[in-house]
């Protein structure tokens, strides 16, 4: 099982996703069972490591996201993932327009697993430290309806 969480820049809101998920994996002990990676759609970023503003509202949280790297979304990745979750409908409809006709995953919005249908995690590039603490809130709702998702076998 491979999931994969995907945002514009690679840089604020997925690879949050990545270290809260892995902390959520952790914590219910199917960290071995589970992979977990982060993208972007767009190419500015790539190599970077997350913004210092995610790095320390992540650090809060005890959750170390600094080694991660940014990366784009590859057409490779529907061949090795199951999930792959986009934090907005931007990010949807690239993934989209990418994905194979016949991939047999689960391409959809992150926070449809916190119960919340056609739901954004708002992009807080732009604005302050309160958007990174927002985006944390949601991202660990919806961790863990994923977590419970994935557990049920469904
Ligand atoms: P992210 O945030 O998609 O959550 O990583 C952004 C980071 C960078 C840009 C946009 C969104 N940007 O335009 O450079």
């Amino acid at each position: 099982m491979n999931v994969l969480f995907v945002c514009l820049g690679n840089i604020c809101r997925s690879p949050s996703a990545e270290g809260v998920f892995r902390q959520v994996l952790d914590n219910a002990s199917m960290i071995e069972q589970v992979g977990v990676d982060s993208c972007g759609i767009g190419p500015w970023h790539v190599g970077k490591a997350p913004d210092k503003r995610a790095q320390a509202a992540a650090k809060q949280r005890g959750i170390d996201i600094s080694a991660l790297r940014a990366r784009q979304l590859a057409p490779d990745d529907f061949a090795d993932f199951d999930y792959i979750l986009a934090m907005d409908h931007d990010n949807l409809q690239a993934i989209r327009a990418m994905q194979p006709a016949d991939y047999a995953g689960h391409v959809g919005l992150l926070l449809d697993f916190a119960g919340h249908a056609d739901a954004e995690v708002p992009d807080p590039y732009y604005g302050g430290d309160q958007g990174f603490e927002e985006v944390l809130d949601l991202i660990e709702s919806a961790s863990r309806g994923l977590l419970n998702h994935i557990r049920s076998g469904a």
